[in-house]
């Protein structure tokens, strides 16, 4: 059986680099990979890390694409490589325009669609934008619904979809869980890494940001950034501040903050560094979905610039708190966890309400046609 993984940014590699090493280890199924190049810097950092070299690539990345461009770009793209290869599945991941673009070309072509991590929902079409509607596009077409928890295959049950539902785990815990592995069993590498970040200071505190939600576009950037020079005035802490790629970010990012002495405004980190830094880091400000997933498993608390979340499970937990990207909510928040210790240790513990590390082993599986036992917190 020919699986046809299409994907295209930076977390959409990362999940699906555990899934193609599965596919290509379960006898009967025959990997290919098309990336879109939705983003190309931040995808083509994960491509060399997991040596993923693609068979096709669309390099669709215009500067500032608008969500239209890009999904005519990604359609036709896909149309002719579909033509082509003949795939008897297509296997697509989560909530982006790649993702969304990819499953409807499949489906116009008749070709079976598997969606990794399906079933995550805010219900609300405006939060996030546009991935809310992306991911219930894909989960109405697809015929297999690969659900990262029960809360998200519960999701799918009420919604009375087609596609058959399979509960496996977030495989983003699978990169996550093999990459620390890899730092904590290479002393080179680790030396490395030691060296690459000798800058952080090991008396202060690591605030530790990432942001680029669209819905934050505007005042929200204006807020966050507000928010970072009020804290960056603390002399026991520290912020390290992975710029995203995308000028709407970037720029006002960059023009607010670029000359504050106590923050690291630095380029996106490849997979290694960033693993590595989440694992430095003393809390986390972010309102990225993966990094949501990750920073729990390490037992990091994690402050979460959104309103509402598609991922609600560490939320329930205890791990992740939702302060929206709002300035003097954030201060706060960040304040209460570097002055109160009793605060801090009740968040900071470790919880794998994600995934186990083999969720990717379960959708090999499940595309082969062996059954699995499903993945349970
Ligand atoms: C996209 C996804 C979002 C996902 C995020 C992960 C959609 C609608 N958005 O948002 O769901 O959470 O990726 O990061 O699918 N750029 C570069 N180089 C890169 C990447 C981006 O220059 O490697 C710049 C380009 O100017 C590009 C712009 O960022 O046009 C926006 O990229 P795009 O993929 O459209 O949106 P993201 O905000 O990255
Ligand atoms: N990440 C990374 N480098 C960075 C910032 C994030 O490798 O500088 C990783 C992070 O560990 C997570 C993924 O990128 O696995 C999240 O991507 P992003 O926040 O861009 O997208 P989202 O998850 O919100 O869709």
């Amino acid at each position: 059986m020919r699986i046809l993984s299409v994907f295209g940014t930076r977390p959409e590699a990362i999940k699906m680099a555990p899934v193609i090493k599965a596919l290509a280890a379960e006898s009967g199924l025959q990997p290919i990979t098309c990336v879109t190049g939705q983003h190309r810097q931040m995808l083509d950092q994960v491509l060399e890390l997991f040596g993923i070299k693609p068979d096709h690539d669309l390099s669709v990345m215009t500067p500032n694409q608008t969500l239209n461009g890009l999904s005519g770009r990604v359609i036709e793209g896909l149309d002719a490589i579909l033509a082509d290869e003949k795939p008897d599945y297509v296997l697509t991941h989560g909530d982006t325009t790649t993702a969304m673009a990819a499953s409807l070309a499949a489906f116009h072509r008749n070709i079976p669609v598997g969606h990794v991590e399906a079933g995550l929902r805010t219900y609300d079409l405006s939060k996030p934008w546009p991935e809310e509607f992306n991911r219930r596009t894909i989960d109405v077409l697809a015929t297999k619904l690969f659900a990262p928890t029960e809360t998200s295959a519960a999701n799918l049950r009420s919604e009375r979809l087609n596609g058959e539902i399979l509960v496996t785990g977030n495989t983003v815990i699978d990169a996550l869980m093999e990459t620390v592995e890899r730092i904590r069993t290479t002393p080179e590498l680790k030396a490395q890494l030691d060296a690459r970040f000798s800058f952080l200071d090991p008396s202060r505190k690591l605030l530790l940001v990432t942001g680029h939600r669209r819905e934050s576009f505007g005042d929200g950037f204006l807020n966050i950034c507000k928010a970072l020079a009020n804290l960056s005035r603390r002399d026991n802490l520290q912020i390290v501040y992975p710029v995203h790629l995308n000028p709407n970010v970037s720029d006002p990012v960059h023009e607010l903050l670029g000359k504050n002495p106590n923050i690291s405004l630095i380029d996106p980190q490849e997979y290694l560094s960033f693993v590595y830094l989440l694992n430095r880091a003393d809390i986390v400000l972010t309102d990225s979905g993966g990094v949501q997933e990750e920073a729990p498993s390490l037992g990091k608390p994690v402050l979460v610039m959104r309103d509402v979340t598609e991922r609600p499970e560490a939320v329930a937990a205890g791990g992740v708190r939702l302060v929206g990207a709002r300035t003097t909510r954030i201060v706060s928040e960040v304040e209460q966890l570097l002055d109160d210790a009793d605060h801090y240790a009740s968040f900071a513990r470790i919880l794998n309400p994600y995934g186990d590390g083999h969720a990717s082993t379960r959708i090999a599986a499940a595309l082969a046609g062996r059954s699995s036992a499903a993945f349970a917190a």
